[in-house]
């Protein structure tokens, strides 16, 4: 057994479970320690790590451990320790001089300070700036098992975390929003807490507040909610997160899950930050239930290996801007206009044309004006490129149909994406396979998994793949008269990947 799993039980052993819970002190396993320190990205040469509510010592040991294991070793480690019970504290002095001699025997310069005071209060003054204090220490690393408890609103500590503008339920949360404040830019924690704070309103300041400051790099999440802490039983489930400071948002979060401590055998994905943070969410959730139905869909979709490029195909922004071509609108067509398409003209995955009784204008005035905003009416799929947060769908599919439309030219309003073959239109089965395709429940997740916006972007349309020319022909045998429905397009999809998987 690990020197620290053999304090950690000792100390439990000396003392009550009781007593321990009422200061929110459950010690943090090895194991989980070691994972934890293996997160931080490599660093600078002169690290300074913080370890406020240290306990034992297993967390800051760990990345001590870490960072002489590592091949380009920092050449100076400084620790700070924050830790308010004198029953533990000779345990952490015992952990701060290991660290001491395993430092200095690999040749690192090693400076380590026990704070044996409230965190809180102390990190409080630590981050107001007065005009006559130099400022404090600040730490290109934070580790945290912080402690778990309500903060009573009568108390001294909530009404100081309140005048400095720090409003939190929980005295963990406290503990992070210290913590992060006390990194350097570009400076990074990691830190094993509930994950009580990832929704809900009792959290929002707080998660505006990290969402802002920090960059999420990785989330880890165990699956059974009592095997972290094993035999401290501790109930909440926790997480484990990576978080860099600073105001660029990373390209994507990696996602792991554990059992328990079997960190070997983690299921690992990386999803997009805007799959997890949405960005237009209010409320700011941090989303953790995105599973393995990725990665049967990323399995799923190798099926169709081919690109817009290798099809010929291209898609593009609807090039009329309306309020620039106002003076060419008209709200129904004439003589001398053409038809004007925009999303309401979208009805069963065809375009119904025209719709007299919405807010648009259907129609558009031909001149040497808007003649390079039109196209030649031929068939098109279009899609929208605006959904709500509440729509189902991102990806929402419809067939310019010449033949049910009766014009020469037509223009596509600039909240479309138009499909197109070197700016002309598209053969008549090759349009109803894509429309079919792009209308399929597994296109609009595969989207998603990409895309964290509402928008749908030509360039996001791009980097989709797509069934071969031969699948999409057939595909677009199926759609004669009306798009099929949900259902029907999705049977459809799965029989035509089932032929590809024979
Ligand atoms: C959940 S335990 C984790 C201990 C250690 N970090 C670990 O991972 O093993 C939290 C620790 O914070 C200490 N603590 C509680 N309130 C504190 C405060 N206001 N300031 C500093 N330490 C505090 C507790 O005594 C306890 O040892």
């Amino acid at each position: 057994m690990h020197t620290l799993d053999h304090l950690r039980k000792s100390f439990n052993g000396a003392t009550s479970r009781a007593d321990r819970s009422e200061i929110g002190q459950f010690l943090t396993p090895v194991a989980i320690a070691q994972f934890m320190s293996s997160m931080f990205e490599g660093g600078p040469q002169e690290v300074r790590i913080l370890d406020p509510g240290a306990g034992a010592g297993a967390l800051f040991a760990a990345c001590v451990e870490t960072l002489i294991s590592q091949k380009n070793r920092p050449l100076s480690i400084n620790i700070v320790a924050y830790e308010t019970d004198s029953a533990i504290l000779p345990y952490l002095e015992g952990t701060l001089k290991r660290c001491q001699s395993l430092a200095i025997s690999n040749g690192i310069e090693f400076h380590g300070v026990i704070k044996h005071e409230d965190f809180v209060s102390a990190a409080i003054t630590e981050t107001r700036e007065t005009l006559f204090d130099a400022p404090g220490m600040r730490f290109t690393h934070v580790i945290l098992n912080p402690p778990y408890k309500k903060i009573n609103s009568q108390t001294a500590m909530s009404k100081m975390l309140y005048s400095s503008d720090i409003k939190v339920a929980n005295l963990y949360a406290a503990f992070v929003w210290l913590s992060m404040l006390l990194l350097e830019p570009c400076g990074q924690m990691v830190a094993i807490t509930p994950r009580s704070f990832c929704n809900g309103p009792y959290f929002r300041k707080f998660r505006a507040a990290f969402l802002r400051m920090m960059s999420l790099k990785q989330i880890h999440i165990f699956e059974s909610r009592k095997k972290a802490f094993g035999d401290d039983n501790v109930l909440q489930e926790n997480i484990i997160y990576h978080a860099v400071r600073g105001l660029q948002k990373a390209k994507s979060i990696t996602i792991s899950r554990s059992d328990g401590l079997d960190f070997d055998k983690a299921h690992t994905i990386s999803v997009s930050y805007g799959r997890v943070v949405h960005p237009n969410d209010r409320d700011m959730f941090i989303h953790l239930c995105i599973d393995n139905t990725d990665d049967n869909l990323a399995e799923r979709m190798k099926c169709f290996s081919s690109s817009l490029n290798k099809l010929g195909l291209s898609v593009s922004t609807g090039r009329v801007v309306d309020f620039r071509a106002r003076e060419h609108l008209k709200q129904s067509p004439q003589q001398d206009t053409v038809p004007l398409i925009y999303p309401c003209h979208f009805a069963n995955g065809f375009i119904n044309w025209p719709v007299e009784s919405g807010k648009k204008p259907n129609a558009i005035v031909l001149s040497a004006d808007t003649s390079d905003l039109l196209v030649e009416a031929r068939f098109y799929v279009l899609t929208k490129r605006f959904s709500s947060k509440e729509q189902q769908r991102r990806v929402m599919a419809a067939i310019y149909d010449p033949a049910r439309i009766n014009a020469r030219l037509v223009g596509f309003e600039n909240h479309l994406n138009y499909f197109h073959k070197q700016g002309k239109g598209i053969p008549a089965d090759l349009a109803k396979g894509l429309a079919l395709y792009l209308n399929s429940t597994v296109a609009d997740q595969y989207f998603r998994l990409f895309s964290g916006h509402t928008q749908v972007n030509a360039t996001d349309l791009r980097k989709m793949p797509y069934p071969t020319h031969e699948q999409l022909l057939h595909l677009g045998a199926y759609v004669e008269g009306t798009m099929p429905n949900q259902e029907t397009i999705d049977a459809i999809i799965e029989k035509e990947c089932l032929n590809c998987d024979q």
